[in-house]
């Protein structure tokens, strides 16, 4: 997919979005990071659009597979309970269409899941090269579902953070739309929605002058790296049109973020429209931070909204 501009971006993801705003109204008290990704979903709603694009059913145990806290270091009995649930429930979900699709040969180019299908031992003599299990298939799913929603809703939520923080760069940004994929890029580079990469090291390694041992694991810290002076001047202003912005918010080499250009379309078509729709954006309330190890984000962003009058 392509880096966007907004002459490029798909209409279903603008259409959506202007849906969700439209059911704001004027001046109402609401909590902009549920609206834009919880309540309605954007974020929710694409992943799951490019994942499988027919199926309409297991809509709540996909939702609760979205909240099973992956990932987190530490999870009391009830996290722990509720996410293998869930993803007992959703892998149930899944072997049905995976059967269904099977049974009626349905392949549709632009799901993943159709491609994914595609490209798994039981696809019979289609599939190529090396080819995944059903194990296989099925939890590839489950971490699309997991890496493309929560980190989007995040990103989203941590842009409206900034621009509250920030009124003269919101200022700036609804005056100059065409600024916007600079502006998502410092964004990410800021508050990068996952804040730790992992490595685990293949052989004896030397990082900088530090000796890392063959089997290793390597908890890289990406919001330091993404603040880090000697590769970003001021690194703790944001700067909406910051140049040469080379933040790794989605991580780098062989397997950075493959959503990275649907997450950054995404957050350019959420944030441009809040901005156009909207004259005035201004906190309700005190934020509720999500306090997460590895994810950054809010549980609740109260905010007030006034739309334009014509
Ligand atoms: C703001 C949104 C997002 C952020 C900050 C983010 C961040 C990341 C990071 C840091 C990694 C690890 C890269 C590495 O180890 O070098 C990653 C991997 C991945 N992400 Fe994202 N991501 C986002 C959105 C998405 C979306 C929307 C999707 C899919 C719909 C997605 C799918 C993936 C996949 C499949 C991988 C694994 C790639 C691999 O191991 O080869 N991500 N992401």
């Amino acid at each position: 997919m392509p880096r966007n501009g907004t002459g490029e971006i798909p209409p279903p993801l603008e259409i959506e979005c202007l849906k969700i705003l439209w059911t704001l109204g004027e001046a109402n008290v609401k909590d902009v990071r549920q609206a834009l990704t919880e309540r309605r979903n954007l974020a929710y709603t694409t992943v799951m659009t490019v994942l499988d694009r027919l199926a309409r059913k297991g809509r709540v145990a996909r939702r609760k597979v979205g909240r099973s806290f992956m990932y987190e270091p530490v999870l009391s009995r009830e996290q722990f309970e509720g996410g293998v649930a869930a993803v007992a429930e959703f892998k149930d979900y899944l072997n049905h269409i995976i059967s269904r699709r099977l049974r009626d040969a349905a392949h549709d180019p632009a799901e993943i899941l159709s491609t994914l299908i595609g490209a798994s031992a039981f696809a019979g003599e289609s599939a190529q090269g090396e080819q995944l299990s059903k194990l296989e298939l099925i939890h590839n799913c489950i971490f699309l579902l997991n890496a493309g929603h929560e980190t989007t809703t995040n990103l989203i939520g941590n842009a409206v953070d900034l621009l509250i923080r920030h009124p003269q760069a919101m200022h700036d940004l609804r005056g100059h739309p065409e600024a916007i994929e600079t502006a998502v890029e410092e964004f990410l580079r800021m508050e990068s929605s996952n804040q730790l990469g992992n490595r685990r090291a293949g052989k004896d390694t030397m990082l900088g002058s530090f000796a890392v041992a063959a089997g290793s694991y390597v908890h890289i810290g990406i919001g330091a790296a993404n603040r880090d002076p000697a590769q970003f001047p001021e690194p703790d202003r944001l700067d909406i049109r910051r140049e040469a912005n080379r933040h790794l918010a989605f991580g780098t080499g062989i397997h950075a973020c493959a959503g990275m250009s649907l997450a950054r379309m995404e957050a350019q078509v959420a944030i441009g429209r809040l901005l156009a729709r909207f004259v005035r954006i201004e906190p309700a309330g005190t934020p509720l931070r999500g306090n997460r190890a590895r994810f950054r984000g809010f549980k609740a962003y109260p905010v007030s909204f006034r739309r334009y009058v014509a």
